[in-house]
């Protein structure tokens, strides 16, 4: 059995499933490249069958890195046809067929019997070993489906030409165990001997999902499926950062090697965060804001005198900055692009230069200036920031028993547009004169505003999500003020939205 498990990065597909997620083609292959550095294995780029949006991802990603890239298709030839087409500049490219293999799913969804699934599988896995060397089959619903299907299936499908297999547990259900012992079968009665590699795909509705999938490796699963910070649909997908920290920090045990650099892995945990809206929340292992602070007297005086006495992992071995460098009013620019790397934000000039001049405001109004403000200011350039539409005043009338009016002056260029109109509420009040100006009508699908620290001087950070024409986009903004961190939040969403849909108006004729 080879000693290596390889990783198959699938946050730009099935993570881009957790609900209101949806990144946009520039995020994609900005995302891929951290995947590439990283040193995943293969990065599931899309499904790109579904949409053109998705199509134009794949191939983005695939032109962007020399990793492997791969597309999901359903056993249905348009999908594979697109896939193979949306891979043709891959330097590694991979066909990821699948078909539900369960009686419920059979039954329920497809309104197929077993003889016609089995037939779908090898008619696609033929099809698309046309187009592409390196095919992976996937058995959806696989731990629900009765073993000797399985095993009948994984069969035919290498007979057909599928060089990985995966068993996915579509809606974690599978006990530890009873998922060791699927793999475990398959890999003796199906896989062992032949240059085949068995994959575990694990979903975590009842919160297993690392444990399943290192119980597949150590019952011969050689490739991880998996997401960064564990996105996906629904309770989402193993976390990436879980299953090689496991394997890493267990290796007494897994004795296995995987070609990562985790020294990447807190830079692409904060870019998936950022990119996706969905928070870490701090008690996630790994990654989680406390996953290395401790809180109680004797473990804090245990720590230090021997950092193993409560951790089990380096920090610096995720790339978790060690707090060497502390900002404050006198730092500069370059101060500034060094410590918001350390925190996984590569920003871009314009960028940057968006974020000091806050920072420099900030550092006025506020004493002490914490990662997490940094982290903040940062967020809120990656969300819109430095977008068309700039804020250059607002004005606010509103009280508890009228109809609160704004007038609000955006900056387009040298452009300064004003415009007023009312709300139920001030904010309310301040998004329609947004609206107004930009021409956009939007709806709000969602809005959150959070405190970044404590204390009274502590940054508001409006998160908004914005839909138009059936495009949802997200828009962050901080400040002081939690009206401007609104307005702000709204206005990055904008700008965002009208970048994607400038790229979503590419003619169609550039699909090949
Ligand atoms: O969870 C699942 O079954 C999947 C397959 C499409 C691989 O995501
Ligand atoms: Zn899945």
């Amino acid at each position: 059995m080879e000693n290596t498990v390889l990783f198959f990065d699938t946050t730009l597909r099935d993570g881009e499933q957790t609900p209101g997620v949806s990144f946009h083609l520039n995020e994609k292959v900005e995302f891929a490249r951290h995947l590439e550095a990283l040193g995943v294995d293969m990065i599931e780029a899309g499904f790109a069958g579904a949409s053109v949006g998705d199509y134009e991802a794949v191939r983005a990603v695939s032109k962007a890195v020399s990793t492997g890239v791969c597309s999901l298709a359903r056993c249905v030839e348009a999908d594979i046809v697109a896939a193979a087409k949306a891979l043709k500049r891959a330097v590694k490219p991979r066909i990821h067929v699948f078909i539900a293999t369960s009686p419920l799913h059979r039954e329920a969804k497809l309104n197929m019997t077993r003889k016609q699934v089995l037939e779908a599988a090898v008619k696609s896995i033929t099809l698309a070993k046309s187009f592409c060397e390196d095919i992976e089959f996937s058995c959806e619903d696989a731990t629900r489906t009765e073993p000797d299907f399985l095993r009948e299936i994984c069969e035919a499908a290498i007979q057909a030409g599928a060089t990985t297999l995966n068993i996915p547990d579509t809606v974690g259900y599978a006990t530890v165990d009873e998922y060791g012992e699927m793999i475990g079968d398959i890999y003796q009665n199906v896989i062992r001997g032949r240059n085949i590699v068995l994959s575990a795909h694990c979903h975590n509705d009842l919160g297993l999902a690392t444990a399943t999938t290192l119980e597949a490796v150590r019952c011969g699963a050689r490739q991880v499926e998996c997401s960064i910070n564990g996105l996906g649909e629904r309770a989402g997908n193993a976390s990436l950062e879980e299953i090689v920290m496991g394997l890493r920090t267990r290796s007494d045990i897994y004795q296995l090697k995987d070609n990562l650099n985790t020294s990447e892995i807190y830079r692409i945990s904060r870019l998936a965060a950022s990119l996706s809206g969905v928070e870490v929340p701090p008690n996630k292992a790994v990654v989680g804001a406390n996953a290395f602070v401790h809180q109680s007297g004797i473990h804090q005086h245990g720590v230090l005198r021997n950092r193993e006495t409560y951790e089990v992992m380096k920090p610096e071995d995720l790339g978790i900055p060690q707090g060497g460098m502390v900002l404050g009013k006198l730092s500069g620019r370059h101060a500034l692009r060094e410590h918001a790397m350390e925190l996984g934000f590569d920003l871009t000039d314009r960028e940057l230069n968006a974020a000091f001049e806050k920072f420099k405001e900030l550092a006025d109004r506020k004493k002490d200036i914490t990662d997490r403000d940094i982290m903040a200011l940062c967020r809120e350039q990656m969300h819109g920031a430095s977008g068309m539409y700039q804020i250059h005043s607002f004005q606010i009338f509103s009280g508890n028993r009228m109809t609160s009016t704004a007038t609000v002056s955006l900056k387009m260029g040298d452009l300064i547009v004003t415009r007023a109109d009312c709300g139920e509420g001030p904010i309310e009040a301040c998004f329609h004169a947004v609206d107004q100006i930009t021409g956009l009508h939007c709806t709000l699908e969602s809005y959150q505003l959070k405190a970044v620290t404590e204390g009274e001087d502590a940054l508001g950070e409006a998160t908004v999500r914005v839909k138009n024409k059936d495009m949802v986009m997200l828009g962050k903004g901080v400040s002081t003020d939690i009206i401007e961190a609104s307005c702000f939040g709204y206005i990055n969403a904008v700008n965002r939205l009208i970048e994607a849909q400038k790229q979503s108006d590419v003619p169609s004729s550039d699909i090949e």
